[in-house]
């Protein structure tokens, strides 16, 4: 499998880790010899060899800030434009996971569908094209007979859309609930043990939870975009961002977290959808409930199911590795297709 990669932050980097710690036991136990072919940044240079580039140099380079610091090789081209990529490539799969843009989705939307008109499956973190485009997305990649992917747009690795689409199938979820953003879930666990909200924030930014421009993140946004993908993928709907009702933890003051925990209850940033509408906002939680206690960056989320019941999956919702290994299961279904 080649794979032409756009963007070369957090995430994408994190995925080339894996394919370079787990390149032997990828292989062995799953046939899968993935080549990465070109990889692609807004400002840090673009590179592209025919024959696979080196993940280990990839990454130093990366490092250093730059992708010119990628060393000279036969057959490299370097600083082609994103399109001439994607067109030249002979990529199998763009994997697009450049900084999510929640009002446009572009330039990230005109390059997943340059890459189903060009014949690529395609994968995303970035959540912008599925929140924007859902239904014209899967209709392109039908008509061109590509799958498209995108695990890791909600809770990162932990499998929330392949539970709820794939797992539950044949049950009817009647609604979503749960903690889906890792960096404010983190930052109101920091609050409780004494730490400023900027502090926590700070920390949140440090260890990569928070996307590159973190408002989305304590204005609620970012939960509200993976509340919308969990209603586009689970129910079909037809539902947008702003048809939510949201509202972010930015006013949340220490001396709200410390009212909370001397009535016995949490802060927690809770996102509901059902087919018709959902929200997102600030709840108290009593101790008794199990969300309560969900802490950290982990996330959680409960589908209300008719012929189980109440279902909850609990998992990383946010993190380089974390979010590096969605892309690997996504690209690994692809594979098992192919
Ligand atoms: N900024 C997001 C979060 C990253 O904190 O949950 C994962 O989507």
């Amino acid at each position: 499998m080649k794979i032409a990669l756009i963007g070369f932050g957090n995430v994408g980097q994190g995925l080339a880790q894996i394919l370079c710690e787990k390149a032997a036991v990828l292989q062995e136990s799953h046939g899968f010899t993935p080549q990465v072919v070109a990889v692609a940044t807004g400002r840090r240079g673009t590179l592209y060899h025919p024959d696979g580039l080196n993940l280990e140099a990839l990454l130093v380079a990366a490092s250093r800030g730059h992708l010119d610091y990628y060393p000279e090789t036969e057959g490299l081209y370097r600083n082609w434009p994103v399109p001439e990529i994607i067109r030249q490539s002979q990529a199998d799969v763009v994997v697009e996971v450049s900084p999510t843009n929640l009002e446009t989705a572009h330039p990230a939307l005109d390059y997943c569908y340059l890459a189903l008109e060009h014949g690529k499956h395609l994968v995303l973190a970035n959540k912008g094209p599925v929140v924007l485009a859902y239904h014209e997305l899967r209709k392109r990649a039908r008509q061109a007979g590509k799958q498209i992917r995108f695990e890791g747009t909600v809770m990162a690795g932990t499998p929330a859309l392949r539970t709820g689409i794939q797992n539950l199938a044949g049950c009817f979820v009647f609604a979503v609930r749960g903690i889906l953003n890792g960096t404010t879930n983190y930052m109101l666990t920091q609050m409780e043990n004494g730490l400023s909200y900027n502090a926590a924030l700070a920390q949140a930014q440090q260890l990569g939870y928070a996307e590159t421009d973190p408002s989305g993140d304590v204005e609620g946004w970012d939960a509200a975009a993976k509340a919308v993908i969990l209603a586009q993928s689970l129910f079909d709907a037809q539902l947008s961002i702003d048809q939510l009702e949201v509202e972010g933890i930015t006013h949340l003051t220490p001396g709200d977290i410390r009212d909370a925990h001397q009535a016995g209850e949490r802060w927690k940033l809770i996102a509901q959808v059902m087919p018709t509408g959902g929200s997102v906002k600030p709840v108290r939680l009593p101790l008794s409930d199990p969300l309560a206690h969900v802490s950290g960056a982990i996330n959680a989320i409960t589908y209300t199911t008719d012929l189980l019941g109440e279902v909850t999956l609990i998992g990383p919702g946010a993190g380089q590795m974390t979010t590096g290994f969605a892309l690997l299961s996504d690209l690994l279904d692809i594979h098992r297709t192919m």
